[in-house]
């Protein structure tokens, strides 16, 4: 196991669009391995090759909600379809502290090569489409904060959260008194 050092915005790697990879080699293999290990250990759900100064095209994720054990190994993906519409909010290892709203495809469809070269075709949606739509903008040097329409510290949006789930029980008991009278 090994980790690498995460790349953080301001660094100009982060912008650079990401070459394909030719051959998936031993070198390859390693560079995934050692992203999962390290994406991991930041508690991150996705991490993108420039992330870790590798100005490739692969990232992994595991962007399964319900099976946080299931990773994928994405070389040269491609996003065939996107469909739909959702408001996601993100973070990003590489933009520690900040969370920012991000409109992206409710469904992405997408063609990846894994680790023993073999071309598979995939379909997300949701949280999962918001996360590989998010990882596959690393390999063209988008960083989300580029995208976004709202852009906050951690603790700015806890208090947002905060307010909604007060104004939430308010209405709740403003209800159970209408239903009293
Ligand atoms: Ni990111």
């Amino acid at each position: 196991m090994a980790l690498r050092k995460i790349v953080l915005r301001g660094d100009e790697i982060l912008t650079k669009t990401c070459k394909p990879i030719r051959k998936v080699n031993e070198r390859i293999r390693i560079l995934a391995e050692d992203m999962i290990d390290t994406m991991i250990e930041a508690d991150g759900v996705g991490l993108a090759a420039p992330q870790v100064g590798v100005i490739k095209r692969i990232f992994v994720c595991r962007p399964l909600l319900e099976d946080q054990e299931k990773i994928f190994v994405m070389i040269n993906p491609e996003i065939l379809e996107k469909e739909g519409e959702q408001v996601s909010n993100e973070g990003c290892l590489s933009v520690p502290g900040y969370i920012g709203t991000v409109m992206r495809p409710e469904r992405v469809k997408l063609r990846a090569t894994d680790l023993e070269g073999e071309e598979h075709e995939y379909e997300f949606e949701g949280f999962a489409a918001t996360c590989i739509c998010h990882e596959y903008d690393h390999l063209d040097g988008i960083l989300y904060p580029d995208k976004a329409t709202a852009f906050m510290t951690n603790e700015e949006y806890e208090e947002i959260l905060r307010k909604l789930q007060e104004e939430r029980e308010q209405e709740a008991s403003e209800d159970e008194i209408e239903e009293k009278e």
